[in-house]
């Protein structure tokens, strides 16, 4: 648990690399030819940068600092350009969409993707949603649901306030939940909007229980400061093991950071010549199609 408090409110180890993501977009937008553009972030860094850098906590300390990994902030920038991306496409085809941001943290996607339209809701945990409502305004067509996304309640609310098309993302989050809690929501997503999309990023199983595995918590431990329970705990085999999930789960496309070639990823370009390196940490996009049978789900 991160003790010190954002507005005295405590925060979860996982929760609190929230804080990084939003850094790093601020950091990005203020570079020179930025992959993002995020003033909304910057507004926010700036309203908390006096906690942060008098926390008695190390990654407070040094993201107040602005001290960042120039590498970290331009895979977390591109990674949330292209879950941008993937918002204004669904929002070319459907304007008046739905956009859900699950585990959406501190990011400010409503503000860099607006269209004037859409129906935008922010989702995570309530200690999360209490610290972004001092942050970010509620407006008509801007919300914030406080609760886990595995507590379904939120989906009853939604389909009373919203009549879709929906599309769902999920930046930074599958990799800290149970795989069995992930497919089940994934199947319960579907069955209660089907038609949807949902944009999620994942990593290899081969990050969670295999040799990778030691290497990635020392790098997120000791080199990003991040806490002991900010810790990936599943993972895929490939991009179509959610397809196998239920019928009528379609794979539409995948992403990784190296299909970019952005020149600010310098030298680390090469890693995206190796195939398995571009299913590291990469992002699926799905169609969630009516499916035959949806209610029960085994392990
Ligand atoms: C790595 S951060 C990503 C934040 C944001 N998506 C971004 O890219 O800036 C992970 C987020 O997932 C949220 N989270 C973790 N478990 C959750 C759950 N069960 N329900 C909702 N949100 C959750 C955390 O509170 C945190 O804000």
């Amino acid at each position: 648990m991160k003790q010190p408090g954002l507005f005295d409110i405590q925060i979860s180890d996982i929760s609190s690399t929230m804080l990084l993501t939003l850094y790093t977009h601020a950091i990005e937008s203020q570079s020179k030819n930025p992959i993002i553009n995020d003033p909304k972030a910057v507004e926010i860094t700036s309203a908390l940068n006096h906690q942060m850098v008098n926390s008695p906590d190390r990654m407070y300390r040094e993201l107040g600092n602005g001290k960042l990994d120039k590498k970290l902030v331009v895979f977390i920038a591109l990674r949330a350009q292209k879950y941008d991306d993937y918002s204004s496409e669904f929002l070319k085809q459907s304007p008046t969409g739905t956009i859900v941001n699950l585990g959406c943290g501190l990011d400010t996607r409503f503000w860099r993707i607006d269209n004037g339209k859409t129906q935008f809701y922010d989702l995570d945990l309530p200690e999360v949603i209490s610290i972004k409502k001092n942050l970010c305004n509620e407006t008509d067509r801007y919300h914030m649901i406080a609760s886990s996304v595995l507590d379904y309640k939120w989906m009853e609310d939604l389909k009373k306030q919203g009549t879709g098309p929906f599309l769902f993302l999920a930046e930074g989050l599958f990799m800290y939940l149970e795989k069995n809690a992930v497919k089940n929501l994934v199947i319960k997503l579907q069955s209660e909007f089907p038609g949807s999309e949902l944009a999620c990023e994942v990593v290899n199983e081969s990050v969670v229980s295999g040799q990778l595995k030691g290497a990635l918590k020392i790098k997120m431990q000791k080199r990003h400061h991040l806490g002991q329970g900010a810790a990936f705990i599943s993972g895929l085999t490939n991009g179509h093991e959610i397809e196998s999930w239920s019928p009528g789960i379609r794979l539409l496309d995948e992403w990784s950071h190296f299909d970019t070639n952005e020149k600010k990823l310098g030298w680390v370009r090469l890693y995206g010549k190796i195939p398995a390196m571009r299913r590291v940490q990469w992002t699926v996009h799905y169609k969630l199609g009516q499916a035959r049978d949806v209610n029960t789900v085994k392990s």
